[in-house]
């Protein structure tokens, strides 16, 4: 217990990573483990109204942040939000956010610049404020200014750091799990957030808000439509959640990206030559995204090794069958991406950084889940998967990034996978624009 309440990747044997679905019992409680592909889409997809629920862990750990938001939502909460967020978020519209992804990105390759040879620096916290920016700037507008953006995203940090990885209630039997306790220190962070994120609500709703803001479609939607009854705490809800869920986790894997390369030179090497060929010598725009086939697959196995959501944990509602195991009514059903993705029989040498490997062939369906799958997979899987190419692209292009010699980087789980302690680099510049 607790290996899992430092880090929930730390808690899994050996012999899980060639487990094909399994179960044991933690204090009382059922924790169920799909890790194939038939299970995965048995739990996912096939089974999805049973299995839809998120975790008590998931829930209570962000419901004082989140509220209804969709991310913690289910039933019909969460069926009436879905396609109005995965609207909102849609493919569609990422050009529309290429331009500040490009601009945001393009400052920091400045900050870069003006560091003295040699300084090394956290790439965690660099990529936590470079996507931070970008998603505040695509969810509340460029109106937000930059104090107010800063007192969200330490909020939100704060919030993080006081919530707990385990619901131990939920495990002694109570089948909603225990509250979070709101003490001083999480009731001032969320306070926090809260006076910022409904200023803007407020700002939007009188229409003084930016107008190509996610939040200013949300505040459209619910005009044209009233059924929808978006008020204020649901559109307080609705972005704080789109905020929380596009941040992190993009963070998390352009970290792990520099992690990677920093020790694979022949991938950079093969990635500049496409940039070279793509580019030329200008700037990487969103336009060229579809282009970058190297810098997709670097992300893409990126996202194999280190998935920024290392566990998928659902709440079973009914008594089920997954496979030949029976499963209890609210117990715990996992998928554990940090596990699939190393399966010994989906992936050809699985511990290996291969960005190739997804340059011709597409996984097996459902082995493959770092934006999850089915009816609850990533809203912003376009969003997230463009904006990690291209800020890739553009930083690789202007600079050699290298962990720092002898930094021993050992993954852990909070809400997201990321290394503990920081990753701490250098950025050497390429090249004088
Ligand atoms: C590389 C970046 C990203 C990764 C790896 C990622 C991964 C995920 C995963 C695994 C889930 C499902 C979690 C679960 O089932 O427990 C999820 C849900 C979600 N993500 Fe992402 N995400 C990324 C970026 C984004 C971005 C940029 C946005 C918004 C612009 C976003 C919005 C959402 C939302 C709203 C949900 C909840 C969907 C629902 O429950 O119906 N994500 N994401």
């Amino acid at each position: 217990m607790l290996a899992a309440k430092r880090s929930l990747i730390s808690i899994w044997q050996e012999s899980d990573y060639a487990s094909t679905h399994g179960d044991m019992r933690l204090f009382g409680r059922q924790v169920v483990l799909a890790n194939s592909p038939e299970t995965v889409k048995y739990v996912m997809v096939t089974r999805h109204e049973n299995f839809e629920r998120k975790s008590p862990q998931m829930r209570r750990a962000l419901e004082h942040l989140l509220g209804d938001g969709l991310f913690i939502s289910d039933g019909e909460t969460w069926r009436r939000r879905r396609p109005l967020v995965g609207d909102i978020v849609h493919k569609n519209r990422v050009p529309t956010f290429g331009l500040t992804m490009e601009q945001v990105t393009l400052a920091m390759v400045e900050r870069w610049r003006a560091l003295p040879a040699g300084t090394s620096f956290n790439a965690l916290g660099e990529m936590a404020e470079l996507t931070a920016e970008i998603i505040s700037r695509a969810v509340f507008g460029n109106q937000l200014g930059a104090a107010a953006a800063q007192d969200v995203v330490e909020a939100f940090t704060r919030y993080q750091g006081l919530i707990d990885n385990f619901n131990i209630g939920y495990f002694l039997g109570l089948d909603e799990g225990l509250p979070v306790f709101r003490g001083p220190r999480l009731r001032k962070a969320v306070a926090q957030l809260d006076r910022v994120i409904d200023k803007v609500v407020s700002d939007h709703l009188e229409g003084r808000g930016d107008h190509d803001s996610m939040l200013d479609l949300l505040v459209k939607r619910q005009q044209k439509s009233p059924e929808l009854g978006l008020d204020v705490s649901a559109l307080r809800n609705e972005a704080a959640t789109i905020f929380m869920a596009g941040h992190e986790t993009t963070a998390a894997v352009l970290t792990w990206a520099w992690y990677l390369i920093s020790n694979a030179p022949w991938v950079e090497e093969a990635v500049l030559a496409e940039l070279d060929r793509v580019c030329g010598g200008r700037v990487p725009t969103v336009a060229d995204v579809p282009q970058l086939d190297w810098c997709r697959s670097v992300i893409e196995e990126t996202l194999r090794l280190y998935p920024p959501v290392p566990i998928l944990a659902r709440q079973a509602k009914e008594a089920d069958r997954i496979a030949d195991l029976d499963v209890d009514p609210a117990a715990l059903v996992v998928v554990v991406p940090w596990l699939l993705h190393r399966a010994v029989g989906l992936w050809d040498s699985p511990e290996r950084f291969m960005p190739e490997r997804f340059l011709a062939n597409r996984p097996i369906p459902y082995s493959y889940v770092p934006f999850a799958i089915g009816p609850r997979i990533c809203a912003g899987l376009a969003f997230g998967l463009t904006e990690s190419i291209l800020c890739f692209a553009i930083l690789i292009q202007q600079f050699r990034v290298r962990v720092v010699p002898g930094v021993r980087v050992e993954p852990i789980s909070r809400l997201t996978l990321r290394p503990a302690g920081g990753l701490p680099v250098t950025a050497e510049c390429r090249r004088v624009a």
